[in-house]
């Protein structure tokens, strides 16, 4: 039986339509792309994830009192699917210590450095490339990881290495991260996951 998975997203969704694609060309056969959960219901995400036949659900994170209430409405929505892994993909709301325990194991992240470096509390998206180029790394990347309570420092399963180039922008170095490293490594981490759940 394939894993029942969810992707929680806020934005863009370029990791979820590399999770889709690897799915569409015969990947990722032990894994079921069940749910796409959006905080933002403005998210380009939603529309990739239509598109490829997934249920979509939009929980405005502004319209709950607290994350506490956040999290108890996305924890209705993954129970009442059965959803076995969820993977933050490009998800901009930090989740519960409540939430994280009851899926201990079971949450993954991609981040767009090479942890320990520019990660933790504050650094998501542009602000991490930001800062990697101001500190001067000639190499940096990006990086699957087990989701704990401690932002950014749980297990890793997956790392890969992406070179500084001279002239390089925020931007331009977003969009090397994304296609060289991210949506390479995230694929094949849910694939292992989804592999290491289902115990084949
Ligand atoms: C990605 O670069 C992802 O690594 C990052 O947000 C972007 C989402 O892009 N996540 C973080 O910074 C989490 N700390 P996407 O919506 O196109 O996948």
């Amino acid at each position: 039986m394939a894993v029942k998975t969810a992707v929680f997203v806020s934005g863009g969704g370029t990791n979820l339509q590399a999770l889709i694609d690897r799915k569409l060309s015969g990947g990722l056969d032990s894994c079921e792309l069940t749910l796409v959960v959006s905080s933002n219901p403005d998210a380009y995400a939603l529309e990739r994830a239509k598109a490829a036949g997934i249920e979509t659900a939009a929980l405005d994170r502004q319209s709950y009192a607290d994350s506490a209430a956040f999290c108890k409405a996305l924890e209705d929505l993954v129970a009442a699917r059965g959803i076995e892994l969820i993977v933050l993909a490009g998800f901009m709301t930090v989740l519960t210590a409540e939430f994280i325990a009851k899926h201990e194991n079971r949450t993954i992240n991609v981040h767009p450095s090479l942890i320990p470096s520019f990660c933790g509390k504050g650094f998501y998206g542009l602000r991490v490339h930001k800062a990697a180029l101001d500190y001067g790394v000639k190499v940096t990347g990006a990086t699957v990881f087990i989701v704990t309570p401690e932002v950014d420092a749980g297990p890793i399963i997956a790392q890969k290495a992406v070179a500084v180039q001279d002239g390089d922008t925020p931007e331009t170095l977003q969009r090397r991260v994304m296609a060289e490293a991210e949506h390479v490594i995230l694929p094949e981490a849910v694939e292992e996951m989804c592999r290491r759940i289902s115990g084949r």
